[in-house]
């Protein structure tokens, strides 16, 4: 699998003096051990491996290194932009002499691994408010001379640029209205100089806030210097989404999910870019072993013939390509728990996360046992619900209404822990998947008045919506902060706040500006993504349907599609008669989907051969029967 590492020009153009001056610090007149130890015809193959797990960035300005030491040595990278990586992962191969190639390396690496440090770090920090509206913003805190690239790290990390310089927005601070005698005044003379740039102005207290809020038209953005939670709570309260708001000071990973529970719109972290930590990575000579990748995928193959009908792979569309085309079925999670139900296979290979293993493990047969090659690859929006949290919750449920029981009928989205399921089996409930979500809640309905539907807020509203539910009828669920008894009263689908860390970056914007760049474009998105995004889109539908619609449609149709990356990829080359491009400009990918990977699928296998199994996934049996009868219900719908 080879990926090209295009990269907007105008990275490569801020870039390139950076790596004259770079190379010329590092080489100058040669590099005197390469040149020494190697002869100039040696021709060596080198890897970049991930040391650490991570999200890459700068890719090309990797390449532009090499190519600027010797324009002969190939660079082909195995990963693409903004792509999430495990540890021993091959992120690019290059080719060519020897002494070139150890020249380049170390001013390539520093390049590489600071944005890919800067572009990780955002990862961390966009997931953690991802249960929020808040935005991830960079600062101006930016390594001097690499402004473009620190603030391109950032989005491939899925942040938000805040302004690029002094030049392209305003932002009134305390000195300026000094300086000008007045806030009033330097608004004035603020608009009266620049009418068409953006004016933020920072507020230190509620009372510089309540001057700030007073103007009309309205300020662009305020912007909260460190204030205290509290604070920011006021503040959002005061500005009423009359103007939005911008926290700022101190944010740390840990301080983040709480800021943005104040309601503000965005948070700028000036430690994205002043305190980068780089990835660890390194470049790894001749290393074309036996664990190279077509070595490994050889393997594979041996073993599944050797075990035959005993063993079963299962793939999840957003696996990685390598994985996907070893599995003895792809498909979506309705799919592949069909699937699993049915096999008759001995094992059961689950390349998935891990609910999904847990799910095979509670449809399969006593005897049938499921192995996962990584049983760390969770799932973000799963891990939003955990049992002990939804019970506290029905018993808020239960004591406004008399009788949970009687009331409501829970529903969890397959996203979920086994527990969830059980908790669903055990309370009439049942389980549903992106594919089936609108007959399990019209089948829902019908069974109790009211929904309890967890952990997926988004699939939840976006089906009931179609439903025809009005948005009065649904309440979101705060754990922290449970409703009154009348709103439950009230509510007809109660949502919990959950949502998928992939499916939450895309943004109606998207939308609005592939379709000005790309006119007649048909957007298709997963019903994971926000209820404005699904409104706007042309069509919205699980994994299988979006590929079903792709397949159907006639050649020559342009479509952008709102879901996992690499399913996008595949697509775009499965289907060459059609335009395909990912919705996002900075495409999402699945970190815990891709840390399943030929080498850990080869681990499990070889350790199966030898009669000894790794990783099996098992479910406790009280838990597991009533799962199956959450499971079962679904599966008769
Ligand atoms: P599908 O049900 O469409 O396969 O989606 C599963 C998933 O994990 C989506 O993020
Ligand atoms: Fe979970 Fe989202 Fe990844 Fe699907 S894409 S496995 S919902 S985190």
């Amino acid at each position: 699998m080879q990926k090209s590492a295009q990269a907007p020009d105008a990275l490569l153009a801020a870039a390139e003096p950076l790596i004259q001056l770079a190379l010329e610090e590092d080489i100058g007149p040669g590099d005197a051990t390469s040149l020494a130890t190697l002869a100039p015809d040696t021709l060596l193959d080198g890897q970049i491996v991930a040391k650490a797990c991570g999200v890459i960035a700068g890719l090309p300005v990797a390449e532009a290194v090499f190519a600027q030491v010797d324009p002969e040595t190939a660079f082909s990278a195995r990963v693409d932009e903004g792509q999430a990586v495990v540890v021993g992962e091959v992120v690019a191969e290059v080719r060519g002499r020897g002494q070139s190639l150890l020249a380049a390396e170390r001013t390539a690496l520093n390049f590489l691994q600071r944005l890919s440090g800067i572009a990780t770090q955002t990862r961390k920090m966009v997931a953690s408010v991802a249960t929020t509206d808040a935005t991830i913003l960079d600062t101006r805190k930016t390594l001097p001379g690499y402004r473009v690239l620190d603030k391109y790290a950032v989005r491939m990390g899925g942040g938000v640029n805040h302004r690029m310089s002094l030049h392209d927005m305003l932002l009134i601070k305390d000195n300026h209205i000094d300086g000008a005698g007045g806030l009033t005044r330097a608004v004035a003379r603020a608009r009266e100089r620049y009418p068409v740039l953006p004016i933020e102005v920072e507020v230190r207290d509620l009372e510089e806030l309540r001057a700030a809020l007073a103007f009309d038209p309205p300020l662009d953005r305020i912007l909260l210097d460190n204030m205290s939670l509290s604070q920011m709570r006021q503040a959002v309260e005061m500005a009423a989404g009359r103007v939005p708001l911008e926290a700022s000071g101190n944010v740390t990973l840990e301080r983040a999910a709480e800021i943005a529970a104040t309601g503000v719109d965005y948070i700028s972290v000036g430690s994205l870019t002043h305190s980068v930590s780089a990835l660890d990575l390194s470049m790894k000579i001749g290393t074309q072993t036996e664990t190279a990748p077509s070595n490994l995928s050889a393997r594979i193959r041996e073993i599944k013939s050797e075990l035959g009908d005993s063993l079963v792979i299962l793939g999840h569309h957003y696996q990685r390509d390598e994985v996907i085309a070893l599995a003895d079925y792809r498909g979506d999670s309705l799919q592949l728990s069909r699937e699993a139900a049915q096999t008759d296979a001995e094992t059961i290979v689950f390349c998935g996360v891990h609910f999904m293993a847990e799910t095979a493990a509670i449809l399969g047969k006593p005897e049938q046992r499921v192995m996962i090659p990584d049983p760390t690859a969770g799932c973000y929006l799963a891990d939003t619900a955990t049992l002990e949290a939804v019970e506290a919750a029905w018993q808020v449920l239960d004591t406004a209404l008399g009788d949970a029981d009687a009331q409501i009928t829970p529903i969890t989205y397959v996203n979920s822990s086994a527990e969830l399921k059980a908790f669903c089996g055990r309370h009439g409930g049942t389980v549903c998947t992106s594919g089936n979500a609108e007959r399990v809640i019209r089948w829902a309905l019908a069974q109790r008045p009211r929904v309890f539907f967890f952990p997926d807020q988004h699939l939840g509203r976006n089906t009931t919506r179609g439903l025809g539910i009005a948005p009065e009828a649904m309440l979101l669920w705060h754990p922290r902060h449970p409703p009154e008894a009348q709103t439950i009263r009230d509510s007809q689908v109660i949502l919990w706040p959950g949502v998928c860390n992939v499916h939450q970056r895309f943004r109606p914007q998207q939308i609005q500006t592939i379709r000005e760049q790309r006119p007649g474009i048909r957007v298709i998105v997963h019903p994971e993504c926000r209820a404005e995004v699904v409104e706007l889109a042309d069509e919205s539908g699980s994994t299988a349907r979006i590929i079903q619609q792709i397949e159907r449609s006639e050649p020559g149709t342009q479509w952008a599609v709102g879901t996992e990356s690499r399913l996008v990829y595949r697509l775009q080359r499965e289907h060459p008669e059609q335009v395909i491009v990912p919705l996002a400009d900075v495409p999402p990918f699945c970190a815990t989907m891709s840390q399943i990977t030929l080498s850990n699928l080869a681990e499990v296998l070889e350790a199966l051969v030898r009669g000894d199994v790794q990783n099996e996934v098992t479910v406790e049996e009280d838990t597991a029967r009533w799962a199956r009868v959450a499971l079962e219900r679904m599966l008769a719908l």
